[in-house]
């Protein structure tokens, strides 16, 4: 008997719901919220209530296009944290009234274990996955971490950021070279034609495998702010040189400790995922890293990089093979849980 699951994603501004069947995506379809734009971040109230206008339709969309009907469904997965709590509520909230309603069982999902497991999403049946244990860098906007996947439902955080994440970087750095809001695509577009060796940024000094960006940040704004002072013009001037610098040294730093964990780890497979994983130097310097150590890359298709449904389903598949249900009596989380 086939498994169908239902996944579903409301952790930040992305409405999103995906079907699996036996582990293989049916379907993943995301509503995107655009109406943060203007105000260069995510607003929380604009988030949740967006989310109640998209949740419906979305799921209805993803029903559709996997070409199942709700009585076909095994389960129901939901992200129930962490993230914006407003948002996770929504979520939550409609998976489990489907759950009451269709008779079946509830699924939570940790959005940063379906982030660490999205290599293991499968687009047919011949797709193949990396064997565990794997590590894997998640690295997005809320978080920068090192994971040793030892299983589908065994992880170990091995490395984490102490202060900023490294999208967060992307972010701030770029907001205030007065980018759009994300500014982590913007930057990625502007540094193919800008100069990486431009400008130096300091690099932090954190022992072990932990992440820091914090630093990174003051450091470009005291050289902006310095450069100001004789160029008033210098942000537009050289707009494709800071990126291409920024986004050299938060690479840099994401392979110093990416490497070190390997030679800790001796894994035969690395992984990325998470929003910033979409970016292009990223994903080239992981691929170099993988081919100097002798082991497999997997680097993940660019829709499934960002938050997403199907790596939801997938995780929730996994647990529900393990029988490993959820009450209706929990509640989401906002922060991150101690263990994944
Ligand atoms: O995983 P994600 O979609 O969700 C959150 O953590 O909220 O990650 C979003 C982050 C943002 O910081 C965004 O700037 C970054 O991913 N991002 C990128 C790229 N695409 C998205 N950063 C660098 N280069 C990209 N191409």
């Amino acid at each position: 008997m086939s498994r169908v699951i239902l996944g579903i994603e409301s952790s930040c501004d992305d409405t999103s719901a995906a079907v699996v069947r036996d582990g293989v995506v049916l379907s993943n379809v995301i509503a995107s919220q655009k109406v943060h734009e203007s105000y260069g971040g995510v607003v929380p109230e604009l988030a949740s209530r967006a989310h109640q206008q998209n949740i419906v339709p979305v799921v209805a969309e993803a029903l559709r296009q996997a070409g199942v009907s709700k009585d076909e469904l095994s389960a129901i997965a939901y992200t129930r944290g962490p993230g914006l709590i407003g948002s996770l509520l929504v979520g939550s909230s409609f998976a489990k009234g489907l759950s009451l309603a269709l008779d079946i069982p509830l699924v939570e999902v940790n959005h940063l274990q379906g982030h660490a497991l999205s290599p293991l999403i499968r687009e047919s049946e011949e797709d193949s996955v990396p064997p565990f244990p794997y590590l894997t860098l998640l690295i997005s906007g809320g978080n920068s971490q090192i994971i040793v996947v030892k299983s589908a439902n065994e992880m170990e955080i091995v490395g984490s950021t102490i202060d900023d994440a490294a999208g967060e970087a992307f972010d701030k750095c770029g907001k205030v070279m007065n980018l759009p809001y994300p500014a982590g695509p913007v930057i990625d577009r502007l540094a193919k034609t800008g100069n990486p060796k431009a400008f130096r940024f300091s690099k932090p000094h954190i022992p072990g495998l932990d992440y820091s960006f914090s630093g990174l940040k003051t450091s470009f704004l005291y050289t902006l702010r310095d450069e100001l002072k004789t160029n008033p013009n210098f942000i537009a001037e050289r707009q494709e040189d800071l990126a291409a610098s920024l986004q050299n040294v938060i690479i840099e730093i994401l392979m110093e400790k990416l490497e070190k964990s390997i030679g800790i780890y001796k894994p035969a497979d690395i992984a990325i995922g998470g929003g910033v994983s979409a970016n292009s130097g990223v994903r080239g310097a992981v691929e170099k890293l993988a081919a100097k150590h002798g082991i497999k890359a997997w680097i993940p298709p660019l829709k499934y990089t960002t938050d997403n449904a199907a790596m939801v389903a997938t995780v929730g598949y996994y647990k529900f093979l393990d029988g490993d249900f959820s009450s209706l009596d929990e509640t989401p989380y906002a922060k991150i849980a101690a263990k994944l």
